[in-house]
């Protein structure tokens, strides 16, 4: 049995789990500072960092009270590396390195992507070649693995990210930050909706573009303002959201078609997207390509996932030395080769 350490302070969750052989949850503490962000209508980086540090300690001490495990039982520790706030990723990494030194662990840094992806294996097993969406407040991304710790990116957004969309939409509508899940509940309730531009790219393009949808939406707004007319929130957000979905469930369909997969999976924070997650099972369910998408606590950051991709990298044999640091850009790169 191999457990390891997970560790995630990429943005505003301070989080640390341990999950038994890359795929049983031992434990999984999520300490979530969107109150002290909601104010400010989107995270305050500093204020992040400042969180983090008060938080780490303790909810690495609950990971482990949790599991009923001590530092000795354990056979690595996990950290995200990158992508994120950098003060924030800081914080993580030297606890981790500091974990790691004084219980003599290997040590493994882990793009958050790739941990969003191995969600997945939490609760289904990854069978390759796969088909992975990744949108999140940060990505949007279709990326093929033809195997374990093998990530060949075939498209992903060329301005905003999906969920990044949803959160500017959201303050548009006056909604509380994070603006995803308050659009998708207004979306499910409402009984008409705006017709919003689809952006498709060119022909066979797997990229995706956001950014002139948000544009639509503020100048409808501006439009209606203009001409003394009230906007009605639940149609606005639920033609953004049909325009979204749409063009990201059909641009995942002919992914999965070219590329012959057998899985398709979702990942990261819009994955939470009830529009969404039910236009891709129906859509699987007609292509006859299983399809999956993590439980909605494993849909947003937190820890568990960081450690099921670590120990993919583990047993890939690698490991990361204490000259890490946070890598704000850090790309996502194989850990395996074909
Ligand atoms: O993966 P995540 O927790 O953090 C990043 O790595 O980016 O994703 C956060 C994003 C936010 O933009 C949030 O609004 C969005 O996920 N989100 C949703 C939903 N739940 C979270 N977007 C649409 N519908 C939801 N139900
Ligand atoms: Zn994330």
């Amino acid at each position: 049995m191999t457990y390891i350490l997970g560790i995630e302070t990429s943005c505003d969750e301070t989080a640390a789990a341990i999950v038994k052989d890359g795929t049983t949850i031992v434990s999984n503490v999520v300490a979530s500072q969107i109150d002290s962000h909601k104010r400010f209508g989107g995270v305050v980086p500093e204020v992040a960092s400042r969180h983090h540090v008060e938080q780490i300690t303790l909810v690495i001490e609950q990971a482990l009270t949790e599991a009923g495990l001590t530092p000795k039982q354990l056979d690595a520790v996990a950290v995200t590396e990158g992508p994120g706030l950098v003060g924030a990723l800081l914080i993580g990494i030297q606890a981790a390195k500091a974990f790691a030194f004084a219980h003599q662990l290997p040590l493994i840094g882990v793009h958050h992507i790739a941990g969003h992806i191995y969600a997945n294996a939490l609760e289904n097993p990854m069978e390759f070649p796969l088909l992975s969406l990744v949108i999140s407040g940060g990505h949007t991304e279709l990326i093929v693995m033809q195997q374990d710790g093998h990530f060949e990116k075939i498209g992903e957004t060329r301005d905003d990210a999906a969920g990044e969309a949803y959160d500017k939409v959201a303050r548009v509508l006056s909604l509380p930050y994070p603006g995803g899940p308050h659009i998708d509940r207004l979306a499910e309730q409402s009984d008409g909706a705006v017709e919003f531009p689809r952006v498709w790219l060119e022909e066979g393009s797997y990229d995706f573009s956001f950014s002139g949808l948000k544009s639509a939406v503020i100048n409808y707004q501006h439009n209606l303002q203009q001409k003394g007319q009230e906007i009605n929130p639940s149609h606005v957000a639920a033609g953004f959201q049909q325009s979204v979905v749409e063009v990201v469930v059909e641009k995942t369909r002919r992914a999965a078609e070219e590329y012959g997969v057998k899985q398709v999976i979702a990942a990261g924070g819009v994955a939470a997207n009830k529009g969404l997650r039910s236009a891709l099972e129906a859509t699987f369910e007609k292509q006859g390509i299983p399809f999956y998408v993590p439980s909605l606590p494993l849909c947003t950051d937190n820890a568990a996932m960081i450690a099921a991709a670590g120990y993919s990298k583990l047993i890939a044999g690698e490991r990361s030395d204490y000259a890490m640091n946070g890598r704000p850009g850090m790309p996502l790169t194989s850990w395996t080769r074909l």
